[in-house]
C-alpha cells in the first residue's frame, strides 16, 4: 500500500510512523509513505501555504492553490496514464478534520484494503472550502475533540491502517483477535508470573483445553463489552463460529 500525506509538517509523519509495526511494515515495504509540504508548491518567496479568512475572524486558512500543486505532484509521482481508466482517476483524497464521519475499525479495514490512500492534514483555521469540495472525497475525524492539526490524526490512521497490512504483524493471529475485529471488546490477558500480590491467573488459562480458553475468552470478551460499550452490542452480528462457541 502507499499512502501520500500532505502535511506542513512532514517531520512529524516522518518520525512518528518509523517506528514500531508501521516502521517495520515501511522497513519489509509493505506501506510506502510519502510527505507533501504545501510550502514547497506555494508561488511567492515566502513560501505562503496559507492567508487570511475573508469575512475576518481569528486565524489562517490553507490555500488552495499549493494544496492543488502537491496533490498535482502526487498524481504525477504515482503515474497517473499508465494504468487502467479508474486507476488513472487516481486515488481519493481523505481530510482529516472534526467534522468528519467517525472513524472506526470496519473504515479502518476498508481503507487497509485499497492500495492508495492520499491523506491531508490540516492546520490552523482549516482548508479553503474550494479545496474540500473539488479536491476531497472524504472527510474522516478520528473523535469528538479537536487537536491542533490533522497530523496526529493522519498519524493515527496510518497505523490502525498499516498493522492491518499482511506480513506487518509478526503473529498472524494478533489481528484478528484485536477488540473490534468481531465486533467485540478484547478479553483480558495474563503472562508470569502465575500467581502475585495483586492477584492469580485464572485457572482456565492453564488448563491446556484450548476449546475452554476459547469460551472463557470470548465471554470475557462479551461481559466486558456489556459493560464498558453496550452501544457495541447493539449492532453485533456474531459469526458462525463465534456463535457455535457460545453454545459448546
Ligand atoms: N484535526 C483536528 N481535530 C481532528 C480530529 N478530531 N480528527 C481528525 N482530524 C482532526
Amino acid at each position: 500500500m502507499r499512502i501520500d500525506v500532505i502535511t506542513l509538517f512532514p517531520d512529524f509523519i516522518e518520525s512518528s510512523t518509523k517506528i514500531g509495526v508501521v516502521g517495520r511494515a515501511r522497513e519489509r515495504g509493505l506501506i510506502e509513505i510519502a510527505t507533501w509540504n504545501p510550502r514547497d508548491f506555494a508561488s511567492d518567496n515566502y513560501r505562503s501555504a496559507d492567508d487570511r479568512p475573508y469575512g475576518g475572524g481569528p486565524g489562517m486558512v490553507m490555500m488552495i492553490d499549493p494544496l492543488r500543486r502537491a496533490l498535482a505532484a502526487i498524481r504525477a509521482a504515482n503515474g497517473a496514464g499508465e494504468q487502467d481508466a479508474e486507476a488513472r482517476a487516481g486515488a481519493k483524497v481523505i481530510y482529516l478534520s472534526p467534522q468528519g464521519s467517525r472513524l472506526d475499525q470496519a473504515k479502518v479495514a476498508e481503507l487497509a484494503r485499497r492500495d492508495h490512500l492520499i491523506l491531508l492534514s490540516g492546520r490552523y483555521e482549516g482548508v479553503d472550502e474550494r479545496f474540500l469540495q473539488h479536491a476531497v472525497a472524504e472527510e474522516i475525524s478520528i473523535g469528538d475533540y479537536v487537536l491542533s492539526g490533522g497530523e496526529l490524526a493522519a498519524a493515527v490512521l496510518i497505523d490502525a491502517v498499516g498493522r492491518l497490512q499482511e506480513g506487518a504483524l509478526n503473529d498472524a493471529e494478533s489481528a484478528a483477535q484485536d477488540s473490534f475485529s468481531n465486533g467485540l471488546l478484547d478479553c483480558p490477558h495474563y503472562t508470569r508470573p502465575e500467581r502475585d500480590e495483586w492477584g492469580e491467573v485464572p485457572a482456565v488459562l492453564k488448563s491446556g483445553d484450548h476449546a475452554a480458553i476459547r469460551r472463557w475468552r470470548l465471554k470475557q470478551s462479551l461481559g466486558r463489552t456489556w459493560l464498558r460499550r453496550p452501544d457495541l452490542l447493539e449492532r453485533l452480528e456474531l459469526d458462525k463460529k463465534t456463535r457455535a462457541l457460545l453454545v459448546e
